[in-house]
């Protein structure tokens, strides 16, 4: 009778042990799940956005588009459209009725498209790429080993003077892409993003009610790759308490970091242009290429 009941008292005794082994091991890597999905680390998503669902793609673009998830398999893939953009904006930034307005009274096609950008890097972050642009070397491989730990947003370069006249449609030294970004979520250099162009868009949409359709300054300035080289220039300097200025990513040879920030050179993004020094089309340092198949059209729609 005796041996009975310590018997019992082993199993239960046992039992009890394997449970609380079991709970300690999986909040232990639900611990170490939560520290993955913040700071450092990219994830490996892909966004792009398109006014109709992936069908209303024309041929060309589903081809470009399409490279995109062929080469990074491992990548999960999601195409915005205007609708669900919205939604998009309305659940993410639940608590920012500043940029749900703004979202929502920017009607124009054009800023919207850069907006969505931003917000999509800052909240969940990965890899953001126009429709125009097509894939040539996978994700994976896009950030030198020895960098990849410290990285936390990866530009490139759509302009560079190198020291020569400026260019009028450029009218600043140098000009960063934003027509493909990556990014961690919650990027402080991002977040300074977003607070610049929602500043200047909330002035702009409580004046004029909605904001719809503006000529081609107006969309550079406000949403676009002259106001996002700007405030990216200066939330840099700020952390990293030094100037960065337009001359420090000019003439980039190899990737190059500034804190967090990793710089590309000029052919990484922009390869097969004619100026900035930009090598011709399949060359080793190309990673993605840009065909400028949108840029035509909103050009001729948004002209002065
Ligand atoms: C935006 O404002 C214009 C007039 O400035 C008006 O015609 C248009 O209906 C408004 N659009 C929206 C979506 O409110
Ligand atoms: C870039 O290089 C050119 C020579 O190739 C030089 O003239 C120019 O000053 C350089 N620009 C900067 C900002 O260092």
């Amino acid at each position: 009778m005796g041996n009975m009941i310590h018997l019992r008292f082993f199993v239960f005794g046992t039992a009890l042990l394997i449970v609380l082994c079991l709970l300690l091991k999986t909040l232990a890597s639900s611990g170490s799940q939560a520290q993955r999905t913040s700071a450092a680390h990219i994830p490996r998503k892909i966004w792009q956005k398109w006014e109709t669902p992936v069908q209303g793609l024309g041929e060309e673009l589903m081809r470009l588009s399409k490279s995109w998830i062929d080469m990074n398999p491992d990548h999960r893939y999601e195409l915005l459209t205007g609708d669900s953009s919205l939604t998009y904006v309305r659940e993410r930034y639940e608590q920012y009725p500043d940029i749900i307005e703004v979202f929502e009274q920017t009607t124009d096609g054009i800023l919207r498209a850069d907006l969505i950008r931003y917000l999509t890097l800052l909240s969940d972050g990965g890899v953001y790429t126009d429709i125009d642009t097509d894939c040539s070397r996978p994700i994976g491989e896009w950030i030198p080993k020895d960098l990849a730990e410290q990285t936390g947003l990866l530009l490139g370069i759509e302009y560079d003077s190198q020291g020569g006249e400026i260019r009028k449609d450029f009218n600043i030294p140098t000009q960063l892409c934003q027509w493909t970004l990556m990014a961690r979520p919650g990027h402080p250099v991002l977040q300074h993003v977003v607070d610049r162009v929602v500043e200047k868009l909330l002035a702009d949409v409580r004046v004029k009610d909605n904001v719809t359709s503006h000529d081609l300054l107006y969309v550079l300035e406000t949403t676009g790759p002259r106001m996002f080289t700007r405030a990216v220039l200066e939330s840099l300097s700020l952390q990293l308490h030094r100037r960065i200025s337009y001359e420090d990513v000019s003439n980039l040879t190899e990737p190059t970091m500034f804190g967090d920030v990793l710089v590309l050179p000029i052919s990484s993004f922009a390869s097969g242009q004619d100026h900035s020094g930009s090598k011709p089309w399949g060359n080793d340092e190309q990673l993605m290429s840009h065909h400028f198949l949108g840029f035509q059209g909103w050009k001729a729609s948004h002209a002065s």
